[in-house]
């Protein structure tokens, strides 16, 4: 067991710093945008995200796509159609580091527009550094993984922040679910936006409908009661 954990382990540290990532994440240190890696926190097919410090210590978490492996066609569905990436072509480097860099504004426009979402520090090229949320010294959980003291004030919480998202931000998570957000002292914070588009990309109507579905069903477990086509209407003011 303890073999085919370093196994896999080894093939993971292989599969994502590969020696272009290696040189990016020492330009990202150098300018002293981290200090250092300390481990990780989740790893996926086509990202994996790390704990990691600032020089003064402050946590961080980096997350790294990984260029290899990621869905090619998945990704080009989002940023086809998209005013802000024109000239992508058929190039998968240029389409991860397009993504990378899509996720880094995303965060910026979020966050400047009061949205509950992580700081970005930095990005380039496959690697974005960001503001660690962490609960009680741990990176924050899953929405998903919290135990609901009171589900109808988190769901009044999360679309507050759905609502900041779209008119202030003028954004559409695109991915959003019980997964991409997590809680921090109680309170909902939206993560992972890469594949947000603006609102007037061609499918942002179609993500947004779905954002909201999936937010509908999983407090709906709760009892709520909530109709998707009366949350929608929220979105038309
Ligand atoms: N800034 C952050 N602070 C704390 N934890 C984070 C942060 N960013 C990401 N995470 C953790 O890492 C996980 C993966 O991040 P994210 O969802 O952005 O990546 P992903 O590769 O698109 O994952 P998935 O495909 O599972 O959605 C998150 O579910 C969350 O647990
Ligand atoms: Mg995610």
């Amino acid at each position: 067991m303890a073999k085919q954990k370093i196994n896999k382990d080894r093939k993971i540290f292989e599969d994502v710093f590969d020696a272009l990532t290696v040189r990016t994440l020492e330009k990202l240190k150098s300018k002293k945008h981290f200090a250092a890696i300390s481990g990780i926190i989740k790893s996926g097919k086509e990202g994996q995200v790390f704990n990691a410090v600032a020089e003064d210590d402050t946590p961080l978490a980096i997350k790294i796509y990984m260029i290899e492996t990621s869905s090619f066609q998945k990704m080009q569905d989002y940023i086809k159609g998209d005013r802000r990436f024109f000239s992508i072509g058929n190039n998968k480097k240029k389409l991860v580091y397009a993504w990378c860099a899509k996720e880094y504004r995303n965060l910026k426009k979020a966050h400047e527009c009061g949205v509950s979402s992580p700081n970005p520090i930095a990005f380039l090229g496959n690697v974005l550094v960001m503001e660690m949320v962490s609960d009680n010294d741990q990176p924050a959980k899953h929405l998903a993984k919290t135990k609901l003291d009171n589900p109808k004030q988190m769901y009044d919480m999360v679309l507050s922040e759905m609502k900041k998202f779209y008119f202030d931000a003028g954004l559409v998570h695109a991915d959003l679910s019980e997964f991409n957000i997590i809680i921090r002292d109680g309170r909902p914070v939206i993560i992972d936006v890469g594949q947000s588009v603006l609102l007037n990309h061609p499918m942002a109507k179609k993500f947004h409908r779905r954002d909201v579905e999936n937010i509908v069903r999983f407090f709906n477990k709760f009892d709520l009661n909530l109709d998707s086509e009366e949350v929608l209407k929220e979105f038309e003011k």
